[in-house]
């Protein structure tokens, strides 16, 4: 996931660079970005929060609590995003202001707490099956 959130940040900046000189370019990889992003986000959701909630500690769900929050933020945001590169009812910079305070933020968090507990806590064979859940979520086409 650590990967991914690479992967996603070079299509933002490819994105953002292309933006306003070769508008295609940037919208296509917007897109790119915003597909992955959302599917990223869903597979957190549906994957692994799941699965920390009912194998973390008690305390430690406020965790989860806190990143759907940010990942709701991150949503708002992209949709603003989609607005300014698809109809131009926008500008870029306001949602992109929002869009990079969130996003750096809560992928450092979730680097930082989050996915070293799964490489701490769970087994071999969890997490054997948890990445292929996850890989195929990810690869599914777009919708
Ligand atoms: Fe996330
Ligand atoms: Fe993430």
């Amino acid at each position: 996931m650590e990967s991914d959130h690479e992967r996603l940040d070079a299509l933002w900046e490819e994105a953002r660079r292309s933006w306003p000189q070769d508008v295609a370019r940037a919208r296509d990889r917007f897109r790119a970005f915003r597909e992955g992003l959302l599917r990223h986000i869903e597979a957190e959701e549906t994957l692994l929060f799941p699965f920390y909630e009912v194998h973390g500690t008690v305390s430690t769900h406020h965790l989860t609590d806190f990143l759907r929050e940010e990942h709701a933020q991150i949503r708002a945001a992209l949709q603003k995003l989609a607005g300014a590169f698809e109809e131009g009812s926008q500008d870029v910079e306001g949602p992109e202001t929002i869009l990079r305070n969130v996003l750096w933020a809560h992928n450092t968090r979730e680097e930082g707490l989050l996915y070293p507990w799964f490489d701490h806590s769970i087994t071999e064979g969890e997490g054997h099956e948890l990445s292929e859940r996850i890989r195929a979520m990810l690869s599914k086409p777009p919708s």
